[in-house]
């Protein structure tokens, strides 16, 4: 069977940057308050008219993916997007980013799975290149969770942040990359995270979209616990799976939601800090977004070395949480 092997990452934020300090003069909360809570100390916010909307930042993301890999968009045979904000409700953000790219012999689609979203992408793209369906895809992570911010709740407004992230996955019958990725949901608990309304009756939506947008909803506490506890369970399956032990992982790039979520599972893995990246002070959570930019600036520091076990691992709406080891091939 042929493995899929990511040869080529990148990543695209909005250019405007929303400090704690900005954040301090049109909410009641503090610079201090969100770093020590958060570890968050900006994020990245679009703006109208600056083509930064959701198509657009994963647009960005893919063509700096597809220059590190040497390829051109007519060579993919999948774009998968995982996403929750996408521009519109259909088409799907992937066939709008097909048509931005120009990748024709493509199939695109899109993948909902709240911040596992990319890691639900790079499993269903390696299921298919194992199956023989795929040779080469473009998996992406992105958001623009400005559009569902609500800037008068202060318990998540200064969590949230945009931005996109890329990675070109290719089959080799030599090589091996993506070893497994893990998946799992609670429906049970969909409503710890969620966005506000819907479109069940329509007739009623149609009246509440043009008063009330859609907002995202939480309740931190529980889903603070629950996150830890899911992610390293799942990394030790991940790894017992392969035979592998926690010190084998080089490099953990984990979803960036809370910097002290990062920290529990960490030691709840008996990794180091030092071998876990972290930009979570630069863009707050990107939900989907999270692992692709962090996996993109981890690459592009030099991070990743041929031959060394990564370990990508995600927790966020639905309940979805899951883990994927990577074994870094280019
Ligand atoms: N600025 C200042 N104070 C704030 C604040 C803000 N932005 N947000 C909340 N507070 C206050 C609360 O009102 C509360 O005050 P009170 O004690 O007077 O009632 C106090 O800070 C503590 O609030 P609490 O919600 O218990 O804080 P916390 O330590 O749990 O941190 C989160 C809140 C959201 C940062 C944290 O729960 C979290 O990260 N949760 C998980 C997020 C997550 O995993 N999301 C899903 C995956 S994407």
């Amino acid at each position: 069977m042929p493995g899929a092997n990511i040869i080529g990452t990148g990543s695209s934020v909005p250019k405007r940057i929303l400090s704690n300090k900005d954040l301090e003069t049109i909410m009641n909360t503090s610079d201090e308050w969100i770093t020590r809570r958060t570890g968050i100390k900006e994020r990245r916010i679009s703006t109208k008219g600056r083509n930064e909307n959701t198509a657009d930042l994963a647009t960005g993301a893919s063509l700096k993916a597809l220059e590190m890999a040497g390829l051109s968009p007519e060579s993919l045979d999948m774009v998968v997007v995982g996403t929750v904000t996408p521009d519109r409700q259909f088409p799907s953000t992937a066939c709008m980013v097909q048509a931005a790219l120009g990748a024709d012999n493509a199939t695109a689609f899109d993948v909902s799975a709240g911040c596992s979203g990319f890691l639900y992408a790079l499993s269903t793209v390696d299921n298919a290149i194992q199956c023989g369906n795929c040779k080469t895809a473009l998996v992406i992570g992105v958001e623009r969770l400005s559009s569902i911010i609500n800037w008068h709740d202060r318990g998540t407004a200064v969590l949230l942040g945009d931005g996109a992230g890329a990675v070109v996955v290719a089959a080799n019958k030599k090589k091996k990359g993506v070893l497994s990725t893990h998946l799992r949901s609670d429906g049970k608990l969909w409503d710890l995270l969620y966005s506000s309304d819907g479109n069940t009756y329509l007739p009623t939506a149609l009246k509440t979209i043009r008063l009330k947008p859609y907002l995202l909803k939480m309740k931190g506490n529980p889903l603070f616990k629950r996150a830890i506890e899911c992610m390293a369970t799942i990394t030790k399956e991940a790894l017992e799976h392969n035979s592998l032990k926690s010190e084998d992982i080089r490099l953990v790039v984990p979803h960036q939601a809370n910097i002290r979520i990062i920290w529990g599972l960490a030691k709840s893995l008996g990794i180091p800090m030092e071998r876990v990246y972290t930009n979570i002070h630069k863009y707050g959570n990107t939900s989907s977004a999270t692992i692709p930019i962090a996996l993109d600036e981890a690459n592009r520091e030099g991070l990743l070395v041929k031959g060394d076990h990564v370990l990508l691992v995600s927790f966020g709406a639905g309940l979805t949480w899951g883990a994927s080891i990577l074994k870094w091939t280019t």
